[in-house]
């Protein structure tokens, strides 16, 4: 059946970047919702499972301890080239919030303050919350609202006190974006470190650490990298590359089985920041998905997003659903769209979409958010707006 959607938009048919055979889940509904659990294609879950049967089954037979040491060689150097660092900068960790933990406890300070965006993802705003408890460090909080640019409420709120900035490129829940090297230009002028989580970003489109001259930036994998849980990228500068991490563990020094306990040795570079034995499975399963990503092009999943992001526009904004942002401005991205309707709740909408029609996306603040990745293609969006109208129908 042709969706109703389809009969009204006229523009070209996009397909898919990536084949979509990688993704068990579209062949029996619609995921737009890399921004929540990412879909991980068959080619990362095989290099994950591979490292975890060989290891599970065969222990130190076939991982000994030189094997071990350097079984994230692989990963740091493609994370390198994805988030456009040095591989020095790279450390591999469990999780963002471990990251971005660690940012917070070596970079607060009793009489610092912290440039925060309110309705930020609680893993990047908590470890400030935290540092304000047991320091007083200070919180500058700054709204994600659609009438003002990003970018520029974000360098309205540096000041002579601002020490730090803290945020994510793109907003969880809204897709709001941050023109990076715009704000660490700013945040420079006052001598403020920025700490940048790209986890909505790195996977949808390029991002480039040395470029931007952010100071550390801290990425999930789970989402647009497309990998298992329990393994994210954490990238620094050469400065916090040298200094002492507030958290150490036996994994960020140059030859952890050489064990020295009574000395603190710590890796000349960012390893440093690498803690323990973590999910190596994890850890392959990203990197194939890395290099598929890398393949593909980031560039060109950007402009895919972009293209299919339009189509949907094009597609409801006749039944009258309105983008958090517009697309075309600084402050949106592509692949996370916010959708809002005067006379639809959110949170009905979506088990609605899921129970009637197979298609996931997720309620955020209000808002249908709709992901956009390599995986999907314009048919994906005309199921989504026709459901849309359909329920439109059914409801009002
Ligand atoms: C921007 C952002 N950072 C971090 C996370 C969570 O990452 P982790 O579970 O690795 O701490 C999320 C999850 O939605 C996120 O959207």
């Amino acid at each position: 059946m042709v969706p109703l959607a389809m009969t009204r938009h006229n523009g070209e048919v996009t397909g898919a970047l990536i084949d979509r055979d990688q993704y068990a889940a579209l062949a029996h509904g619609v995921y737009l919702n890399q921004a929540s659990l990412g879909l991980i294609p068959r080619a990362a879950i095989d290099a994950s499972t591979r490292f975890l049967t060989e290891v599970a089954q065969h222990g130190n037979l076939r991982l000994s301890d030189e094997a071990e040491a350097a079984v994230l060689d692989g990963l740091r150097a493609e994370a390198a080239t994805l988030l456009g660092a040095p591989e020095e900068a790279i450390a591999v960790i469990g999780g963002a919030g471990e990251g971005l933990s660690q940012m917070a406890a070596l970079l607060s300070s009793p009489d610092g303050e912290v440039v925060l965006i309110d309705s930020d993802f609680p893993s990047v705003t908590y470890p400030w919350l935290a540092a304000q408890q047991r320091l007083g460090m200070g919180i500058r909080w700054v709204v994600d609202d659609p009438g003002c640019d990003m970018t520029e409420a974000l360098t309205e709120a540096i000041s002579d006190r601002t020490t730090v900035v803290c945020v994510s490129a793109v907003q969880f829940a809204t897709g709001s974006q941050v023109d990076v090297p715009a704000l660490v230009s700013h945040a420079r002028r006052v001598g403020a470190y920025v700490v940048v989580d790209v986890t909505q970003l790195a996977g949808a489109g390029p991002v480039a650490m040395s470029d931007w001259g952010a100071d550390a930036l801290v990425c999930s994998g789970y989402k647009w990298l497309s990998a298992p849980t329990g393994v994210a990228l954490l990238s620094v500068s050469e400065q916090l590359a040298a200094a002492t991490p507030a958290i150490v563990g036996w994994k960020g020094t140059p030859a952890p089985f050489d064990f020295h306990p009574r000395e603190l040795m710590l890796a000349p570079d960012a390893r440093r920041y690498e803690l323990s034995s973590m999910s190596y499975s994890a850890a392959a399963g990203l990197r194939a998905s890395i290099g598929l990503l890398s393949d593909t092009g980031l560039d060109a999943i950007a402009d895919h997003a972009r293209t299919l992001g339009k189509q949907l526009l094009d597609s409801t904004a006749p039944l009258g659903w309105v983008p958090y942002r517009p697309i075309d401005g600084r402050s949106a991205c592509a692949h996370i769209i916010s959708l809002r309707h005067p006379d639809a709740v959110a949170a009905d909408v979506q088990p609605w979409l899921v129970r009637e029609h197979h298609i996931n996306v997720s309620a955020r603040v209000g808002g249908i958010r709709v992901s956009l990745h390599a995986y999907n293609s314009t048919e994906d969006v005309h199921a989504l707006a026709a459901a849309l109208e359909r329920y439109l129908a059914a409801s009002l």
